[in-house]
């Protein structure tokens, strides 16, 4: 079948191509339909079929004999461990955490906050949830103790699973203690909390509220997987949004599982059994689909790899785990291979690995830049394959379909949409522009299943936020185009969200965090680009009138309040103290503008600037910091 095959196959009758996708699912109780759009434009998927998670990613592959095969391989070049786990354990031990949850009180419906860096805890974590219809919220290592309580409070999780420890290099993460500041800053508070004691460092517990990961399994019976409807929320991933407040992304069941399973061989090119790996974090969408999910839905061997790009030891790591693991695809953030290039430009560490298993290098969570991909392919010789895709939408809206057809690569496109997604560039009147003009991305509804059905607790904010600009679309707050062909371009986002290291952040909140610093009078936060991370954020401050404190003391305090406030994912490193921001008369800030001087870019002076004389400033700033040469 071909491309054109495919979407053809897909527009003639979407309902009949959905349910056929859904027979690679085992249902307790196969849907009648695919599509519910009595609430439009509001959409479900497969609601009136019964299904759990859990027993397809795990159990039906024991019960098809598949039990000895390598369900999950942990690789920790940190902790210098590696280890395997088949699916015949992985069920055993799944089943006894969901039975000891299930002891003390979780349910169906109810939300369980995990807390965990990238051991195989974490996915057995999420899947005893998914046994249970628990609903989890994994929230990423990176954050501080502040972000983990606005979760807890949102969410109001029954209970929280969570790790002793993390291990960063040269750094011990101490997740203990993060999370119990968080339950003193939270409002809400868990029944109780599981703590998975890591050797690098054994936590002390609070004595009622924490219990042992294995102490509170002993005796317990192994709890059976409960079915669920296919719209219950299988999970809620928090995401960065337009204010400081992350968005509740809710996944619900039936349509993840048809979705992922359909992906794994369409767009990733796996036949069962393969090994599949994505080098993220359990934290993010990629792990939640592409590290736990996908593979184990679809019978394949994941990675569960506790390392980094370079550093681990060294820019040789991630060819290492292809070689040893024989690796038939690999899926990471285009950051992680720039980190590679500049420390092996020629490739050297490269050509001492066997990388003959490996069919395809997946990018995807910021721009692929042309220079990376070009390396990639050269050093590589597999397809470098770009993919579109966001929290909201679980998995690739844009990509090149390796188990389908592969399609030529044009460099700087994620490549084309993937059934399901009617993608269309609209203009600010809401149509659509020409080939090859810039607007903003839309996708027409109802969007595909397995993608975010609404906002947890918030419907209104889903309404707001995707539905009201466009009516009848959903806005993915991308904007870029389309050429002739059909391959989109994905240029920049229209709203605060900055993209570092692959990891997607909002300004907004950063703001938050400087002005509440009391020399702060006002501030903006932009996101410069960066050649290693793609964008990094750079805070201006202007102090209140008759502050004289020392400039570089107050950026340093804010540097400290944005890692103490969100966390060191943030990669908040740089603030500059100005007199003035530059704005429109109306007072709006004009950070675009600032963008592309701190970019060196060429600006059109905009029209309703209030004092262009502020730019010269602005530059001034910028170059005292680097930017702007
Ligand atoms: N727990 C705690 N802290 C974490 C963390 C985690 N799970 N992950 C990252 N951090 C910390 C880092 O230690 C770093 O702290 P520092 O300021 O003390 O150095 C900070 O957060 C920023 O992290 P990051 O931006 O990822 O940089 P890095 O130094 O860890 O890694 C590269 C830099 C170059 C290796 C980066 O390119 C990379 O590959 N990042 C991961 C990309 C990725 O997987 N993205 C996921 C989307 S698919
Ligand atoms: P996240 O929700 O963290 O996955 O981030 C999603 C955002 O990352 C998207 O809205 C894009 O702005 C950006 N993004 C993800 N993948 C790509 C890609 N392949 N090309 C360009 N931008 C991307």
């Amino acid at each position: 079948m071909s491309y054109s095959d495919l979407i053809a196959r897909w527009k003639s009758d979407p309902e009949a191509f959905w349910m056929e996708a859904a027979t690679g699912i085992d249902w307790t109780r196969p849907p009648t339909r695919a599509l519910d759009d009595s609430a439009a434009p509001l959409y479900r998927w497969f609601t009136d079929g019964q299904v759990n998670t859990c027993y397809n990613a795990v159990d039906r592959h024991v019960e098809a004999g598949h039990g000895d095969r390598v369900a999950i391989i942990h690789d920790s070049p940190i902790t210098h461990t590696k280890h395997e786990i088949t699916y015949a354990e992985l069920q055993t031990r799944v089943a006894s955490l969901a039975g000891a949850l299930a002891a003390k009180g979780v349910t169906k419906g109810d939300r369980v906050i995990i807390y965990m860096p990238m051991v195989p805890e974490a996915l057995e974590a999420m899947l005893a949830c998914a046994r249970l219809g628990a609903i989890h919220s994994v929230v990423f290592g990176g954050f501080a103790a502040n972000e983990l309580a606005v979760r807890v409070d949102d969410c109001k999780p029954k209970a929280i699973i969570a790790a002793s420890c993390g291990l960063e290099p040269g750094r011990v993460v101490h997740y203990k203690p993060l999370l119990d500041g968080a339950l003193e800053i939270a409002e809400h508070a868990p029944e109780f909390c599981v703590i998975f004691q890591r050797e690098q460092e054994v936590a002390q517990l609070t004595e009622g509220r924490d219990v042992d990961w294995n102490a509170f399994q002993y005796g317990v019976t192994p709890a059976p997987c409960v079915p669920v409807s296919g719209d219950h929320p299988a999970y809620i991933l928090y995401t960065s949004g337009t204010t400081g407040a992350p968005k509740g992304v809710v996944r619900a069941t039936g349509g993840h599982l048809v979705a992922l399973n359909w992906t794994m061989k369409n767009i990733y090119d796996v036949e069962p059994g393969d090994v599949f790996w994505a080098a993220s974090d359990v934290g993010w969408v990629v792990g939640h689909s592409y590290i736990c999910y996908a593979p184990l839905i679809h019978g394949n061997t994941t990675i569960v790899f506790e390392g980094k790009p370079v550093g681990t030891p060294d820019a040789g790591t991630f060819w290492r785990v292809i070689e040893e693991h024989k690796v038939r695809s690999f899926f990471t953030a285009p950051t992680a291979i720039r980190a590679v290039k500049r420390e092996d430009p020629q490739g050297e560490l490269l050509k001492k690995y066997d990388l003959s298993n490996l069919r395809a290098l997946f990018l995807a969570g910021e721009r692929a830049d042309p220079d990376t991909i070009e390396w990639a392919q050269e050093a590589l010789g597999v397809p470098v394959i770009d993919h579109w895709w966001q929290t909201e939408t679980g998995y690739a809206i844009a990509a090149n379909p390796l188990g389908v057809e592969e399609l030529p690569v044009r460099i700087g496109s994620p490549s084309v949409p993937m059934p399901g997604y009617e993608v269309d560039i609209l203009g600010e009147d809401g149509h659509p522009v020409e080939t090859g003009e810039l607007g903003a991305i839309a996708i027409k509804l109802p969007l595909p299943p397995g993608t975010l059905p609404t906002l947890w607790n918030a419907e209104d904010r889903f309404r707001k936020s995707y539905l009201t600009t466009f009516p009848g679309y959903y806005e993915t707050g991308d904007a870029g185009m389309k050429d002739k062909d059909g391959y989109l371009y994905i240029m920049a986002r229209t709203d605060d969200v900055i993209n570092v290291a692959g990891h997607r952040l909002s300004t907004g909140g950063m703001e938050e965090v400087l002005a509440s610093h009391p020399d702060v009078a006002e501030c903006a936060v932009i996101g410069v680009t960066d050649a290693l991370k793609g964008q990094m954020p750079v805070g201006f401050l202007c102090l209140n009138a008759g502050c004289d404190r020392d400039h570089g003391e107050i950026a340093k305090e804010v540097v400290k309040l944005v890692r103490d406030q969100i966390g060191p994912v943030a990669a908040f490193k740089l603030a500059v103290v100005v007199d003035r921001l530059p704005k429109t008369r109306s007072g709006k800030i004009l950070r675009g503008t600032m963008v592309k001087i701190a970019d060196g870019e060429d600006f059109k002076m905009p029209a309703t600037i209030d004092d262009p004389a502020i730019l010269d400033e602005m530059r001034s700033a910028l170059q005292s910091i680097g930017y702007a040469q």
